[in-house]
């Protein structure tokens, strides 16, 4: 008899997976899709077409590149730009370059999981913007930023590009939302973007390439289990599936089951049976409107300082700063 809580688990990784296959109905975390294979998988996902996102932030970042850096620099000597989940940092390079060329006074400090990645973005800015000081930092969000905050006195802007926000639930994006504020001062910004409400089918298509890029994505949790946990999962055997609710705005992920089917996961000592169709429950995307939004950031003790829209009005970014009252 397997036994819950008894085996000592060596990762969250582990635990998450463990707990999360043993639970009816099966889910499995997004934040597992990102290791070098997930890393790439996701940079193909951002160049297709069909995933607007990328292209409609890159379009606000590059129309409202004077604005958005005004607000940045205004009213300080120097401040710090710290962006969480920088990954290659392709679109914030657009304020970066134009904060140089402004002649503001600030340091960058690129926040990552992956020490690659990091270390690429430092390469390439060492190359294109040599004037620029970067200090990347490895490590999760709060970590990161609770330890840089204790240690700078500048003022600080907060970056959260790519609508990431829309992995969380609106409850754990209150949360997260709120550990924000409590680490901002009352002149410090944070420009988020938030992935808005449209047409349903635009939003499906965003995640279900007809490529299977989006697929192989998906399913990248399941190859990681196979190979960091010595499990034996048929890719084959499972379909992605892609539902999006245009009342809740949620997009969410699946991985289906085809048949019934037996997984065995040797570093677990855990054993996983399926239905045919039964689910996991891999990630959703939330998507918004400025409505909830605001609810959100009230809910967190945030204001809405400004916003920003593509042309299409398919995705918007925030400038928030904390509540007054
Ligand atoms: C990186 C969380 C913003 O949800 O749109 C892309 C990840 N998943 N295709 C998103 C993702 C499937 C993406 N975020």
């Amino acid at each position: 008899m397997q036994e819950k809580f008894t085996l000592p688990f060596t990762s969250d990784f582990e635990k998450d997976v463990y707990l999360g296959l043993t639970k009816f109905p099966k889910q499995l975390s997004s934040k597992y899709f990102y290791d070098a294979k997930g890393d790439r998988l996701f940079q193909e996902i951002m160049a297709m077409p069909t995933y607007y996102l990328t292209n409609c932030e890159f379009e606000i970042l590059e129309n409202h590149k004077s604005e958005i850096c005004n607000y940045f620099k205004n009213g300080t000597e120097s401040f710090d730009l710290i962006e969480l989940g920088a990954g290659d940092g392709k679109k914030t390079k657009i304020l970066l370059e134009n904060l140089v060329r402004i002649q503001a006074r600030f340091t960058y400090l690129p926040i990552d999981i992956s020490t690659n990645a990091l270390e690429k973005l430092k390469i390439s800015l060492k190359e294109e913007l040599p004037e620029l000081k970067v200090d990347p930092i490895q490590g999760t969000y709060f970590e990161s930023i609770k330890t840089l905050c204790r240690t700078t006195k500048r003022k600080k802007i907060l970056l959260f590009l790519g609508s990431n926000i829309g992995n969380l639930l609106h409850p754990q994006a209150i949360e997260f939302l709120k550990g924000i504020r409590d680490l901002m001062n009352e002149e410090d910004l944070f420009f988020v973007g938030f992935d808005q409400k449209k047409h349903p089918k635009t939003v499906l298509d965003a995640y279900n390439d007809h490529e299977g890029v989006t697929e192989k994505f998906n399913k990248n949790l399941l190859v990681r289990i196979n190979e960091e946990l010595d499990a034996n999962f048929v890719l084959d055997k499972f379909i992605h599936w892609e539902v999006y609710d245009p009342e809740s705005g949620t997009a969410k992920s699946y991985l289906v089951s085809t048949e019934e089917q037996n997984v065995t996961i040797d570093k677990l000592d855990l054993n996983v049976s399926f239905k045919a169709w039964e689910t996991i429950h891999t990630e959703i995307s939330q998507k918004y409107d400025s409505e909830i939004v605001d609810w959100l950031c009230q809910k967190a003790g945030l204001e809405v300082l400004q916003e920003f829209e593509d042309p299409k009005k398919m995705y918007k970014n925030y400038i928030l700063k904390r509540a007054t009252k």
